[in-house]
């Protein structure tokens, strides 16, 4: 085994179609592997799947499938695997926020949050794991998207908090759920990491006044947000065989905000 990242069967990306979880797509798919991206509306997740099955000559399918829905979760998992082949990893990745004061914030936001960040990327790591248990595959490896923001919570100016509260607690209880799944899973081959990645040029941040984006990125030590493309990297080689005796652990690519 050389140094290349290479990566075989299919893998799993939910929100796979655009964003960090399109990084992690693109990078897996340049590595060998068939793409079963998940979504849950994007009118142009069928498209994003066809360019980026021509760009790289493997098998790209986009599924409408709500992560929250632990049922449809199950179907989707089967499908892919009739469909694309043998599943060999997952990228756990989809993830919302919502962004008011903690005294405004509502049981409603309450469970819009959690049920994607933390049911979610349960639902999707129970249905893989279950499938690989049941058909004898000992080589999986899951990957979950959490964020630096499970350990520190972010300003928008000085001692100024950007106020998500459910936000940053569903990563830090994802961060920690990555530990329980892969002391569980061990023994069935499965690893467990996560991905904690600090600002990332995507929709999600788009949307954030540009003097906010200015500060954020002037407090990063390497002076500037991520692109998808830096946090997949990653995310790939924890997919990969190279990062055999890697599970329960965190790779945070922040440019250093998390020294300070
Ligand atoms: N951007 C950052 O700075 C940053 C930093 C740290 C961590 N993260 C984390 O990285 C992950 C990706 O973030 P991003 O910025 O790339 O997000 P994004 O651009 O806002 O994309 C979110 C993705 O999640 C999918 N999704 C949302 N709800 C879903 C559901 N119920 N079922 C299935 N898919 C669903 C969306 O599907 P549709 O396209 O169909 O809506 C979309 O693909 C998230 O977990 C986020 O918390 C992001």
């Amino acid at each position: 085994m050389g140094f290349e990242l290479k990566l075989t069967g299919t893998v799993i990306c939910s929100g796979g179609n655009r964003g960090i979880g399109l990084g992690i797509s693109r990078a897996c798919a340049e590595a060998g592997a068939n793409i079963a991206m998940l979504y849950h509306k994007h009118p142009e997740a069928d498209k994003v799947a066809d360019s980026l099955a021509k760009e790289f000559g493997v098998k790209v399918k986009a599924y409408k499938c709500d992560v929250s829905d632990a049922a449809t979760v199950k179907s989707t998992v089967k499908q892919v695997e009739s469909e694309l082949g043998q599943v060999t990893g997952l990228a756990a990745n989809a993830g919302v926020s919502v962004v008011k004061p903690a005294l405004e914030m509502t049981p409603k936001d309450f469970s819009f949050v959690f049920d994607v960040n933390v049911l979610g990327v349960f639902n999707v790591a129970q249905a893989v794991a279950q499938h690989w248990i049941d058909s004898g595959f000992k080589k999986g490896s899951i990957v979950v998207t959490s964020s630096m923001s499970a350990e520190v919570y972010n300003q928008k100016g000085l001692n100024d908090p950007l106020t998500q509260v459910f936000y940053n607690s569903s990563k830090g209880a994802v961060t920690n759920m990555v530990k329980g799944l892969a002391a569980e899973w061990a023994q069935y081959g499965i690893r467990v990491n996560a991905l904690e990645p600090g600002f990332c040029n995507t929709e999600q941040t788009s949307g954030m006044d540009q003097k906010i984006r200015d500060y954020q990125a002037a407090s990063v030590p390497m002076g500037r947000f991520s692109e998808p493309h830096e946090q997949a990297a990653p995310a790939l080689f924890l997919l990969s065989e190279h990062a055999s005796y890697m599970t329960g652990h965190q790779i945070r690519p922040d440019g250093g905000f998390t020294v300070w």
